[in-house]
């Protein structure tokens, strides 16, 4: 069965994987913590991302730029003009929603619109939609066949039909206002004046770091096309409906490549190229090939600059939501920069001796939505039996080894047989220099087992009296399986080297 999300935020909590921001005062919508496990899975995640984007590749360098950026960057690149959502607010409820997040839906019976229903995409589903169609109809005791209804989203509403459109919120009709941009870009202000000239932006997205340092990487000379320059950190947006936990929240992390290519180069084809990378990427650290699907952007609803973009989209408990979307973007933000700043953002040809703007392909990802996709897809509980043979259900996360946040627990059979203890922390501190590790030496076995299998460990090694009066080999203990073998110290070392990467 799919796990729910209350599942979920429970055992992040519980765990100490992610915890509300400002609890104490009631927490901030829209912002997160994370906790001491949480942070490791989250480094984990990004790590892999950072070694197999840039360190294992020859054509993709990194930067970090600063969150903070001249407001002119903004200007260029659209998003003071454009970087906006569309807004709805309930007057009765003083609420405020998305209106494209607003399934609406005319209830059609017997050839003719009777009225209309609303709900909110990520909480109510199509059949739903369906179900409140047909209260409608038997509220209003209207006769005829009622048509199946369509979800549409409120953006399309003409506004003749928005006023007659029930709010989600309280069912009153007439309650939404006309759809309006609200721009979701963060101010703040640099310096000591509070004017306008001071008025700074908090970086919505990472990518215009890559654009505005493209000439300074080019210039330092490491990198000839087709090439990357990638960046993961933190970007803000005010959305106006932060829901589903993690996955749309106010502050939030990014990892971004822009590939910069010829301007006369296949597009196309390195447009599927890096579609694929990134799916068998997610592929990789454990995402299930069954929750992933593309999702390509109907080319009339794409920004006019843009010649197509794909997302891949995953499985979440609440529905199939975007977690990467991969855009094919030509030449128009060097070129916006080119103009805004005055400065050429060029390559010299060699074989044409022309000079022309690179065009570019941009995957970009969230760190959050990986991480939320991570912990929805490997959590399980199962009925096992415990150690006397009673049945029990155990909460497991079967975390792919490359991102679980401990990699080995280390414990002694016995705490109070010294032995036992002394090669266990030996052996702890050793894994420790490398690997994160985990010391655990209260309780019987089995339930040290199960604490580790709830957050994900994929291996706990056993110092038992074997390995102090024979071969001091260890019991190793598969999460997965819940197999036991014995392994020796080297051969632990060779399977984490070879699991771990
Ligand atoms: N530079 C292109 C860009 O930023 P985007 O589709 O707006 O494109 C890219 O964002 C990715 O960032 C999304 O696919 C998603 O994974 C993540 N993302 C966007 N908004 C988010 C939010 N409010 N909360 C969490 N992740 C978000």
């Amino acid at each position: 069965a799919e796990v729910s999300m209350e599942t979920i935020v429970a055992l992040c909590k519980r765990r100490g994987f992610i915890f509300q921001s400002s609890e104490i005062y009631g927490g901030l919508n829209g912002f997160f913590d994370y906790g001491p496990l949480g942070v490791e899975l989250k480094k984990n995640i990004r790590d892999c991302w950072w070694n197999d984007m840039v360190r294992r590749r020859e054509d993709i360098v990194g930067i970090e730029s600063s969150i903070i950026m001249h407001p002119k960057v903004w200007e260029a690149s659209g998003h003071v003009a454009g970087f906006t959502d569309p807004l709805v607010d309930c007057k009765v409820s003083k609420q405020r929603f998305r209106a494209d997040q607003l399934f609406f839906s005319p209830v059609v019976i017997d050839g003719k619109t009777a009225g209309y229903v609303s709900a909110l995409e990520s909480e109510n589903t199509a059949a739903e939609l369906q179900a409140a169609a047909e209260t409608f109809k038997r509220k209003k005791a209207l006769q005829g066949a009622l048509a199946p209804v369509e979800p549409r989203d409120m953006t399309e509403a003409r506004p003749e039909e928005i006023p007659q459109i029930p709010s989600p919120a309280t069912g009153e009709p007439g309650s939404l206002t006309p759809p309006r941009a609200f721009n979701m870009m963060f101010e703040t202000y640099v310096g000591a004046l509070r004017d306008a000239s001071a008025v700074a932006y908090l970086r919505p997205e990472t990518a215009q770091g890559m654009f505005v340092d493209f000439k300074n990487v080019v210039d330092t000379g490491r990198v000839k096309l087709p090439f990357g320059i990638a960046q993961t950190g933190k970007s803000f947006r005010n959305e106006i409906t932060p829901r589903n936990f993690i996955f749309r929240s106010r502050e939030f992390e990014q990892m971004e490549m822009e590939y910069f290519i010829h301007e006369d180069a296949d597009w196309e084809k390195c447009h599927k190229e890096w579609i694929e990378w990134c799916r068998r990427w997610l592929i990789s650290i454990g995402l299930p090939e069954s929750h992933l699907s593309l999702y390509d952007h109907p080319k009339a609803k794409l920004a006019f600059y843009s010649r197509g973009t794909t997302d891949i989209m995953y499985k979440y408990p609440f529905g199939v939501q975007e977690l990467w979307g991969i855009a094919a973007r030509g030449a128009y933000d060097l070129t916006q920069h080119a103009n805004a700043s005055g400065k050429p953002q060029e390559i010299f040809d060699e074989a044409t001796r022309k000079k022309f703007v690179p065009h570019v392909i941009e995957p970009a990802v969230g760190v959050d939505r990986i991480f939320l996709a991570v912990l929805c897809s490997a959590y399980a509980e199962e009925q096992v039996a415990d150690e006397k043979g009673k049945a029990e259900t155990r909460t497991v996360l079967r975390l792919s080894p490359r991102i679980a946040p401990v990699k080995v627990a280390v414990l002694p059979l016995l705490k109070n047989k010294e032995h036992l203890v002394a090669r266990a922390q030996e052996l702890y501190k050793k894994v420790k220099r490398k690997y994160t590790a985990f010391y655990d030496e209260s309780g019987a076995i089995g339930r040290r087992y199960r604490r580790q299998d709830e957050i994900g460990t994929p291996w706990c090694v056993t110092i038992d009296f074997d390995t102090i009066e024979k071969d001091g080999t260890f019991t190793l203990r598969d999460r997965d399986t819940m197999q036991q073998k014995r392994i020796s110290e080297p051969e632990l070392f060779a399977m984490l080297d070879e699991q771990v990467w």
